[in-house]
């Protein structure tokens, strides 16, 4: 049966009547051909309120690193929702739950919990200014830190607003942001140390962090070339600067130790977010404690109603347990799973002749839809990403696996959860063979 989606369509008509622009998330807009309602989700599965059923890699943004609805994790929230809700005071699950992560993740010396990691991200902003009395904040052209005015900087610039190779420009995709935030930041190219260590050096003494994505999976799932942590840590070991890793998306997924335990480096600060509350409103920014000093001195502030959520914690640690009951099968396991679908669709493109080539290190990876003419190998930063990736055909193709029953990030990323196993990668593998089959036969589009 062909999929349709008039009960989305319609839904979202009702709801553009009473919320501003239909959804509550505007990337949540991009979803083609129509925002989707779904209906209920089990482990890989997803169905939608038209009866569409979905092998989903879209996992909420990548939060369901357990699947949906897990029952474990269901269980755990109903229990400590008889209990109560909410306190805004302490219970015994908030040093449950950060134990667990001082185990886990050697750098989690001290940690604070919050709502999002929007959040997390501004405290650790605010602690480094802090910790290092001065203002700016150097991050890369394409690494996404949330929503906020400060997260977004630089984030997705515009090509002929980019700004030199050598001196990225300071760009805020958003209106309505003040042009002093924007002044906070330096912005640097990803994957370059030595342009880095020069962009250190012309602002140095005056730069208080660090930050980044220990793999760029906001922009097409970029690792960090051979060096680059080293160079990080190097730079803010000589300049008294803090490392901030913003695991928000590797957390968890690349390892108990997360994305650091994986490449092997030691930050300062950490972001926490996603697959640490399996898709509850749940965030930590975890530290040394020299990082954590100004927090425990009390000149830092960091607050918040619904901090430590008790429904929350309660789902944290039930996925936390989950992690460390993998032992060291934990990341392989998922990380063969996404190799082979990677595998799987490198070979449909090659046979259909289609210019796909997925990117990553598996546990979650990118569809890079190369232009007509672009170079052949690995996509190492934002600008070459931009230049290379043709994200009109990638959109025709993802919407096939849609409508396959293959659901992917709609940008073109695509993460694998502890719930995916060998038949969903094959059942995957089937219908994204006929969404190849139907896109070569529809591409170019007739004008
Ligand atoms: C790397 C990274 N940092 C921060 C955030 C913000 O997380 P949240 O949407 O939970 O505030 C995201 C969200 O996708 C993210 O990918």
């Amino acid at each position: 049966m062909p999929y349709t989606f008039a009960k989305s369509q319609a839904l979202f008509e009702r709801a553009q009547r009473s919320i501003a622009a239909g959804v509550n998330s505007g990337i949540r807009k991009q979803e083609a051909p129509v925002p989707l309602y779904f209906a209920r989700g089990s482990g890989p599965n997803l169905w939608d309120v038209d009866g569409n059923h979905y092998l989903d890699f879209q996992l909420g943004q990548g939060a369901l690193f357990y699947g949906h609805a897990p029952a474990g994790m269901a269980e755990a929230i109903a229990a400590q929702a008889r209990l109560g809700t909410h306190w805004a005071a302490q219970c015994e699950l908030e040093p449950e739950v950060a134990e667990r992560l001082q185990a886990m993740i050697p750098s989690a010396e001290l940690v604070r919990f919050s709502n999002s990691a929007t959040e997390a991200v501004l405290t650790a902003f605010r602690l480094a200014r802090a910790h290092t009395g001065r203002k700016l904040i150097l991050r890369f052209e394409g690494h996404y830190h949330g929503w906020a005015d400060e997260g977004l900087v630089g984030f997705a610039n515009p090509p002929g607003a980019w700004g030199d190779d050598e001196n990225p420009a300071r760009l805020h995709p958003s209106k309505g942001v003040i042009p002093e935030v924007l002044e906070q930041f330096v912005v640097a190219r990803w994957n370059d140390p030595a342009h880095l260590r020069r962009r250190v050096d012309e602002f140095r003494g005056q730069i208080a962090a660090i930050m980044f994505e220990p793999a760029l999976c906001n922009t097409c799932c970029l690792e960090p070339v051979p060096g680059l942590m080293g160079t990080i840590r190097e730079l803010c070991d000589r300049d008294g600067m803090l490392m901030i890793s913003d695991e928000t998306i590797t957390g968890f997924r690349f390892g108990a130790a997360c994305a650091q335990g994986y490449y092997g480096f030691r930050p300062d600060l950490t972001v926490l977010g996603k697959a640490i509350g399996g898709g509850t409103p749940f965030a930590a920014l975890a530290g040394t404690r020299a990082a954590m000093a100004k927090i425990l001195s009390g000149e830092v502030i960091h607050a918040g109603t619904l901090n430590g959520n008790p429904l929350c914690l309660a789902a944290s640690k039930w996925c936390l347990d989950q992690v460390r009951a993998l032992g060291a099968s934990h990341p392989a396991g998922i990380q063969q799973l996404g190799h082979r679908l990677m595998a799987g669709l490198s070979a449909m493109a090659k046979e259909h002749g289609v210019p796909l080539r997925p990117q990553g290190p598996g546990l979650i990876f990118h569809t890079v839809m190369l232009k007509p003419g672009a170079a052949e190998g690995p996509i190492r930063d934002y600008r070459d990403y931009v230049r290379r990736h043709d994200a009109p055909r990638w959109a025709h193709l993802r919407r096939c696996l849609l409508e396959e029953g293959v659901r992917a990030i709609e940008r073109g990323l695509w993460s694998i959860s502890l719930a995916h196993g060998e038949k969903d990668i094959t059942e995957a593998l089937v219908r994204s063979a006929r969404a190849f089959q139907r896109h070569a036969a529809g591409w170019p589009p007739a004008a």
